[in-house]
């Protein structure tokens, strides 16, 4: 049988939260024994919020070296940064000749951006689905681990690839998925009581967060007073703390808090010191690794300049048939 072909990217944008654990950098790490699998930072994706110079590198530096603490291992996956193989940018380009204005203004993404930074509706936004319908398809990428977040875009990537086979009559492009091991796509809440966690919404817990830090975030979670009789439905400050206490804990502990809940003997206090230890123990080990990794310029240098050749290698392969398609040919 066939290798699968498993692709996932994050933006350099500041330190990994959570969400960016559970959603996607937890699946590679699952995944790539068993699959061919590219792991890249999309630096070229963060361009669009303008970030300053001057941090571009050590942003990007934060997230290889989390993306390695977490236990991704260069010698099996292909860790790249994307801005090193320029090809998806031709890729993207000759994509958007069949990705309709209409349908990208209509996205999401998109038309949250434009309420968040209104000063700045740049082309890159508008484009944001195309460039990553290349980041996939240049790899043929069969499965995206990403959070629940990303499901439109990977929508998109399929009409673009259905798209252009009919376009040009072939059967080229797979149809990607977006996927979670072994279960549904996650959306990690935040601490606040409401929504995702984010990296801009202050509500987040890092990999690189100190015990102390995690305990003191967890214990300020926003909770509520309490069920006000058995049954009673959840709030949604306590329905998330205990979508963190499922992504964490183990059965037994979130079976013994859904219980007293539904007793309505819980007590807050008690279910978030032991989340609290247990999203410790999910982090100190990864935290513990980071600042080694990050300082060795040698290990990155060989691990990025590795993955961009191989990553190369197969986006150059893909171009080159997209190009023949497409009717562009070399005297
Ligand atoms: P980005 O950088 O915003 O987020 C990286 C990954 O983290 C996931 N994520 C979450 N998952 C669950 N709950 C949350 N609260 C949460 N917050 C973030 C995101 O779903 C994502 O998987 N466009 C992408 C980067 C990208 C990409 C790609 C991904 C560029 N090209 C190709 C896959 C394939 C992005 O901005 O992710």
């Amino acid at each position: 049988m066939k290798m699968e072909t498993v692709l996932s990217g994050i933006r350099p944008t500041g330190r990994l939260h959570l969400g960016n654990y559970f959603g996607a950098l937890r699946n590679f790490v699952r995944m790539q024994h068993e699959a061919r699998c590219f792991f890249f930072i999309a630096d070229y994706h963060s361009l669009t919020t303008h970030p300053d110079p001057a941090s571009m590198h050590d942003n990007i530096r934060d997230v290889l070296a989390e993306y390695l603490a977490a236990g991704l291992d260069p010698e099996v996956a292909t860790i790249y940064v994307q801005s090193d193989v320029p090809q998806v940018a031709e890729l993207s380009m000759l994509l958007s000749m069949h990705a309709p204005v209409g349908e990208l203004e209509r996205t999401a993404s998109f038309k949250d951006k434009i309420r968040k930074q209104p000063q700045n509706v740049n082309a890159g936004l508008l484009t944001y689905p195309v460039l990553m319908a290349a980041d996939i398809l240049q790899h043929r990428a069969d499965k995206v681990p990403v959070g629940k977040d990303q499901e439109q875009h990977l929508e998109l990537t399929r009409v673009y690839a259905r798209r252009f086979n009919s376009f040009y009559g072939v059967e080229y492009f797979k149809e990607p998925t977006a996927y979670n091991f072994g279960t549904e796509l996650v959306k990690v809440p935040g601490l606040d009581g409401s929504g995702k966690m984010g990296k801009s919404e202050g509500n987040g817990l890092y990999l690189s967060d100190s015990d102390a830090d995690i305990r003191k975030k967890v214990m300020r979670a926003v909770s509520d007073s309490g069920p006000a009789e058995p049954g009673a439905p959840m709030s949604e400050p306590v329905a998330n703390l205990f979508t963190l206490l499922r992504l964490v804990s183990a059965p037994e502990v979130v079976a013994h808090f859904t219980d007293t809940y539904n007793r309505c003997e819980i007590r807050y206090g008690d279910l978030k010191k032991q989340l609290a230890e247990d999203i410790v123990a999910v982090v100190a080990p990864i935290r513990e690794r980071i600042e080694a990794i990050r300082a060795d310029e040698a290990y990155l240098h060989r691990v990025t300049s590795e993955g961009a050749e191989r990553a190369r290698e197969s986006s150059a392969a893909t171009l080159a048939d997209v190009r023949e398609i497409m009717g562009i040919k070399r005297f």
